[in-house]
């Protein structure tokens, strides 16, 4: 841990917010004294910002620890907050959306539109029987009608769960079964790198025999050919008759919102569970004062996929809530031409952007020509999510996209978060290349040793949240014993967070990756486990070990060593074999979790205990010296491991 440090020490820029920035900033100084002051007043305050259907008089209540009640008498809903409270204040003409596809077609939606398509939805999916509590799977590309599906379940107070678009049939199916989703929302298709990839099949498969389905919902995006099932209903059709009178009710506020799968160190992906008021509080906070958001004025751009936490978060929940102007873009970075997202900054004027570093990283490989040929000047803010971001692509993004005036926030945060919990203020914070500073005004958290004790600053140790916060997960889809054993049994009455971290002479946080087994593909979290599992479920596999190998593009990129049967290696030459299971891994889990190096191997490390030694297989993997092999049962099996690398 400590080594990983050192480098970035070295790093001494840092860079003051400019006196015209301050000046107009959303966030002063005096935000950390007023927080400070008083921690839950100072949540109460941001949470009446938001139109409460019945005002809370209670804000936290933690007497049934690790459950939280964030102002547990009031009532809310969050649909109503993002779309028609906005209408309601004058502002029905302005565009919550402008949504541009990547074959070029664009739409702009005003709030007033916005509102109006949420109320038909909520009116369609409560004709076909969504209420309260109900689960509804949302299997999309980034397209409008995704933010309306999500937004017209919060109106109902169902439960969305998203799944990306990337995952596979299988990834869906075990999502769907887990929550008992009894409707889901699809498209027959959307665009990626010029053409279409089909989502419908794979809806197909995943609830084919799953009989809690009673619908699917498929929204035209592709116009691919799709076959029809008896379930199935077209978007357009089921929402055409509906009319746009919905009165939203009001939940109470630990009413759930929605359940976002991410990976753990074990087996079964984890159904995140987040609520409603706590949430869209610390959200909608976060988005405007980390963000410096200016609604009147500023075109904000995120370029998440709706299917990850951010796209949650800080597309759908936080900008609406704050009624920002939004870009929503389909496609891929690179599409038609590297220079497609610049392109897309300089149409609409975005000023406020926010991407992860290994996008950052891509661009950084293809040239700094391509940006410089377009007019970035609208920009004035630039945020960074997902992974450590670097020094030098912190200062190439600084540099080439902000044009060296836009402050940089980083945010560190999780999808268990469920909002910014460490990050920069733009118009206060002095910003540092590769930190991610300080926690934001309300949020406590702490680098402690194993034992828990604060590690003092200029020390490395395990990143803790010290204090139960608004957005804070309420727990794991059915199963609370998990809940309590991943995130609260290390330190008893600390959130451990799961990654490494270093605190610099100035008590700033530098994140250091995660400490479990759990690795950080191109800013998405993925489990050893799960493709570990995915590998053995190929009937030539033995046994695999995969591990997450540092890549200069992605962050980690995922490394298996696989032991293949004896009679798949009789049959299977060894480029087939390969090409088989990064095929397998696709398939199961989707391609983000494609294997980029697959190594047949004899044996695997392993402890006298029986553990694989991961650590052993990742120094192999990024060419390092071998570390401590004491406790290894067999040091030859390393040796011959160790030849197959290059
Ligand atoms: O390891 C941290 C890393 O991403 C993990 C959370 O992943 P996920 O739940 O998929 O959410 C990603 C988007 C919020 C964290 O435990 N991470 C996220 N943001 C940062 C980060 N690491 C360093 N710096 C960040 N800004």
């Amino acid at each position: 841990m400590s080594t990983t440090i050192d480098s970035l020490l070295h790093e001494n820029r840092h860079f003051p917010p400019s006196a015209e920035f301050s000046a107009n900033a959303i966030a002063k100084p005096e935000i950390y004294d007023e927080a400070r002051a008083d921690r839950l007043a100072f949540w109460a305050t941001q949470a009446r910002e938001l139109h409460w259907h019945t005002p809370f008089t209670e804000v936290l209540d933690w007497s049934n620890a690790p459950f939280a009640r964030w102002f547990g008498d009031g009532e809310i809903n969050v649909a109503y907050n993002c779309l028609d409270r906005h209408v309601i204040a004058g502002h029905g003409d302005r565009v919550a959306l402008h949504f541009e596809g990547e074959p070029g077609d664009t739409r702009s939606i005003t709030y007033a539109e916005l509102t109006s398509e949420v109320k038909k939805a909520a009116n369609m999916l409560a004709s076909l029987g969504v209420k309260q509590g109900d689960r509804v799977a949302i299997y999309m590309p980034v397209i409008p009608e995704t933010v309306v599906a999500m937004l017209a379940c919060a109106r109902l107070g169902a439960i969305h769960s998203v799944i990306f678009g990337g995952f596979s049939a299988e990834s869906l199916r075990s999502r769907i079964v887990d929550a008992g989703a009894t409707v889901v929302i699809t498209a027959d298709g959307g665009y990626r790198k010029g053409s279409v990839f089909a989502l419908k099949p794979a809806v197909d498969e995943a609830v084919a025999g799953i009989e809690t389905v009673e619908h699917v919902v498929v929204v035209k995006r592709g116009g691919n050919e799709v076959v029809w099932n008896e379930r199935d209903i077209w978007w357009h059709d089921a929402i055409a008759p509906m009319n746009d009178d919905h009165v939203a009710q009001g939940f109470e506020s630990e009413n759930p919102l929605f359940i976002l799968y991410t990976s753990g160190t074990t087996g079964a992906p984890k159904g995140i569970l987040h609520t409603s008021g706590g949430y869209l509080t610390q959200a909608a906070f976060t988005h405007r004062n980390v963000f410096d958001l200016h609604p009147e004025t500023d075109v904000y751009w995120c370029t998440a996929d709706v299917g990850w936490i951010t796209g949650h978060s800080y597309v759908a929940y936080g900008p609406l809530a704050n009624g920002a102007t939004q870009v929503l873009y389909e496609g891929t970075p690179d599409f038609p031409e590297p220079g497609r997202w610049w392109d897309i900054i300089e149409k609409y004027k975005v000023s406020i952007f926010y991407t992860a570093p290994t996008a950052i990283r891509s661009f950084m490989k293809m040239g700094r020509e391509i940006p410089q040929a377009r007019d970035l000047s609208s920009l004035r803010v630039l945020g960074s999510v997902g992974e450590p971001i670097n020094p030098e692509a912190w200062m190439w993004y600084r540099e080439v996209i902000g044009g060296n005036t836009c402050p940089i926030v980083d945010t560190w945060w999780q999808t268990e978060t469920g909002a910014i919990m460490i990050a920069a203020m733009p118009g206060i914070t002095n910003t540092k290349p590769g930190s991610a500073q300080v926690p934001i005004p309300g949020i406590t958290i702490d680098v402690v040793t194993e034992e828990g004790t604060h590690v003092g600053p200029e020390a490395g140790g395990l990143l803790v949240v010290s204090e139960p916060w608004p957005s804070m997960l309420r727990g794991i889809w059915g199963d609370p014993d998990r809940y309590k054993d991943t995130y609260w049994d290390k330190f008893g009455d600390k959130y451990f967070a799961g990654d490494g971290a270093h605190l610099d002479a100035d008590g700033d946080v530098w994140l250091l990756g995660r400490v479990d087994d759990v690795m950080n593909v191109s800013g998405h979290r993925l489990s050893t486990m799960e493709i570990e599992s995915a590998l053995v479920s190929n009937h030539h596999v033995a046994e695999a070990a995969v591990i997450g190998a540092s890549d200069e593009t992605t962050g980690q990129a995922v490394v298996a060593f696989v032991i293949l049967k004896r009679r798949a290696k009789e049959e299977l030459g060894h480029a087939d074999a390969i090409k088989e299971l990064r095929a397998h891994v696709a398939k199961e889990i989707g391609a983000i979790a494609r294997p980029r190096d697959i190594y047949l191997v004899e044996e695997l490390p392993k402890t006298r205990s029986g553990k694989i030694m991961r650590r052993l297989l990742r120094d192999i993997a990024e060419g390092r010296e071998i570390g401590d092999t004491s406790t290894l049962t067999d040091i030859n099996v390393v040796t011959q491991i160790d030849n197959q690398v290059p």
